[in-house]
């Protein structure tokens, strides 16, 4: 991935097309050098940035653009090829090690696809892949992984975007508190974020107890069986659920604790303790001695 982020007024030659090259020359090689191969498939992993832009990289989005419209064209030969646009992923990858873009997918309210969301992603674009045909619709060929649950701020940039529709459709019909909980995850994570020193206050521990609480009695399917305010705390937390928290962690806060670690929890209030230590160790926090 190379990312040479530069306003587009201030961007050099150099820097639009060292962020060009390896996709658009890139794609052009391989699919000359595939012409006497007789292909199942062809996956080509481009990013969302070419479907919406992100300031300063207006040559990554061109890049990525030419990526999608190319497959587009080699498809309507009977190419089986598929693309897939991909939001940010976590735990793997080059966004993965750059803070500043984890900071700022966090604060544009995008969660960050896993492994596992990008593997499926791939799968379905195997299938996709050999659907190819002349007369086919313009987005067929084509997936967009990652963008949900959309904040109020994205959804209102795209409402008037026929292309995100149905997804805009779809987030509508999640429950007004689903919603209002996410948005209150992505706001004190971006709180977090601007001030740190907040994780070593007793209102840290408080808020994730009841939020991850809320999750573990989403998973286990008793939702509203359990008193949040007074008994998160002793909620049982097992293998599978220890394995949907991480993928939550990972999304919502971009730090990544071993599921097995969260397994070894045992209940909600020791599953805090772990997320709270690798907050404080993530923003470089001395814990606080013991009363
Ligand atoms: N990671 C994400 O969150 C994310 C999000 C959206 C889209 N994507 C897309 O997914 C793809 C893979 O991303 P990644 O995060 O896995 O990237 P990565 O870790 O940087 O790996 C990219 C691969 O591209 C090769 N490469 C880099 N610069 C090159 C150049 N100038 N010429 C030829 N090859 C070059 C690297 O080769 P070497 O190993 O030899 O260096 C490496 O194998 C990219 O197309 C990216 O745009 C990724």
């Amino acid at each position: 991935m190379n990312l040479k982020d530069q306003s587009f007024a201030n961007m050099t030659y150099d820097y639009w097309t060292s962020a060009l090259a390896p996709k658009v020359e890139g794609i052009k090689n391989l699919y000359n050098a595939l012409q006497t191969h007789e292909l199942d498939f062809l996956v080509v992993f481009s990013s969302v940035i070419g479907v919406f832009s992100n300031p300063g990289q207006a040559n990554y989005a061109a890049a990525n653009s030419f990526l999608d419209t190319f497959v587009k064209s080699i498809r309507r030969t009977g190419f089986p090829a598929c693309v897939i646009d991909l939001a940010a992923v976590g735990g793997i990858g080059h966004i993965s090690q750059d803070e500043i873009i984890l900071k700022r997918c966090r604060q544009f309210g995008t969660g960050l696809l896993t492994e596992r969301d990008v593997l499926q992603a791939v799968e379905s674009a195997i299938l996709e892949a050999g659907s190819a045909s002349a007369d086919e619709d313009y987005n067929m060929g084509r997936i967009i992984a990652g963008l949900e649950p959309f904040s109020q701020a994205i959804q209102t940039a795209f409402d008037s975007d026929r292309r995100f529709a149905a997804l805009n459709q779809a987030d509508s019909s999640l429950n007004d508190s689903h919603v209002a909980e996410t948005d209150a995850i992505n706001r004190w994570a971006a709180t977090v974020d601007d001030n740190p020193d907040i994780l070593l206050q007793q209102s840290a521990p408080d808020f994730l107890l009841k939020e991850i609480g809320r999750l573990i009695q989403t998973y286990s399917g008793e939702a509203d069986t359990v008193d949040l305010e007074e008994a998160a705390g002793d909620m049982s937390v097992d293998s599978l659920m220890a394995i949907e928290i991480h993928s939550w962690l990972l999304k919502r806060f971009h730090v990544d604790v071993p599921s097995v670690t969260l397994a070894k929890a045992k209940n909600v209030r020791g599953l805090t303790a772990h997320v709270i230590k690798a907050l404080r160790t993530k923003y470089k926090l001395e814990e606080p001695a013991q009363a």
